[in-house]
């Protein structure tokens, strides 16, 4: 049976630009291309989770205009519930500049817009969708406050609460004591652990820190080391794939919303990193963020003959 994930977080419209490398301070560079697509690390999240399988609803906030519109419309083709997704009239749509460069690596500026609006009131009327979930699925590009209240609830009502700390910032205590799996990239995880995570030991260290922390399951993304998790008791470690980088944007956010997709079927730990693995890998040779997403049968077209 397929379990409800729901997904509190961001919605942007992202506007990126190819070119060769990062310009400096003070320099004008042409890009290569340019294409405006939707993202937003929450929104991301939830189609990759969708497109992946999954039963997916998603809260959160964009502004009464065309991109608003725009991001939404793309949700509901891609098969996410988005009634509790709230469209604010005097706010933009939260909107990202990225610049990707000949590597695929990027550099983002966002400006949040309407994803500031998201507020525990908002959330109180929703609480009975957190109750009716069984996986509540957060980032860190929404109020920390509704964050933490919106962890605070679900863990309450028992539900399997999953963070991917990014944009990362220091969380307090009680939030970790109420999230049930997070998941941070090497940079997320040195500024949360203060640890630099350079070798699979390094990971170790960092990992115990979040399970000392409250935390029950621990993913660490490593990019092209692969992934590394650990419960306190066992460790499983997954290589990348190995494919050519288009665009690393929202790769994070497919592992992510892939995970929770596949746990939310059933599947094992094991198995559904495995699943998370091939997802976010597939996902870095297409452009743009939910634009680059996978689909299910190509996820397990993949695990069929590489595995
Ligand atoms: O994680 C990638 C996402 O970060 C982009 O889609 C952008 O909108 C920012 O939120």
């Amino acid at each position: 049976m397929k379990e409800r994930i729901l997904v509190v977080g961001s919605l942007n419209m992202d506007m990126s630009i190819y070119t060769d490398r990062i310009p400096r301070t003070g320099e004008t560079l042409s890009g290569r291309s340019f294409i405006m697509s939707p993202g937003g690390k929450g929104a991301n999240q939830a189609v990759a989770a969708a497109r992946l399988g999954g039963f997916v609803s998603m809260a959160g906030c964009v502004g009464a205009d065309t991109n608003g519109k725009a991001l939404l419309k793309n949700l509901k083709d891609n098969n996410v519930y988005t009634d509790h997704i709230r469209q604010v009239q005097d706010k933009t749509t939260g909107v990202a500049v990225i610049i990707v460069d000949k590597d695929g690596d990027n550099s983002i500026i966002l400006d949040a817009g309407a994803n500031a609006s998201m507020d525990i009131e908002y959330i109180s009327h929703i609480e009975y969708v957190i109750r009716e979930s069984d996986y509540i699925l957060m980032q860190l590009e929404i109020p920390m406050p509704v964050i933490e209240y919106v962890c605070k609830i679900a863990k309450k009502h028992g539900k399997f609460v999953v963070l991917d700390p990014a944009p990362a910032v220091q969380l307090k205590d009680e939030l970790m004591q109420n999230v049930d799996l997070i998941k941070p990239n090497e940079t997320e995880c040195s500024i949360l652990t203060g640890i630099d995570v350079n070798s699979l030991q390094d990971a170790k260290k960092a990992a115990d820190i979040f399970i000392q922390r409250g935390v029950d399951h621990v993913v660490i993304s490593m990019g092209e080391n692969g992934i590394f998790y650990f419960n306190g008791q066992s460790e499983i470690h997954i290589p990348a794939l190995h494919v050519e980088a288009v665009d690393t944007t929202a790769a994070g956010d497919t592992f992510t919303g892939a995970l929770v997709s596949r746990l939310a079927t059933g599947k094992s730990m094991e198995d559904s990193l495995k699943f998370a693995v091939v997802a976010s890998g597939l996902a870095v040779t297409r452009k743009g963020a939910q634009s680059s997403i996978p689909c299910l049968h190509n996820v397990e077209k993949y695990m069929r003959r590489e595995l």
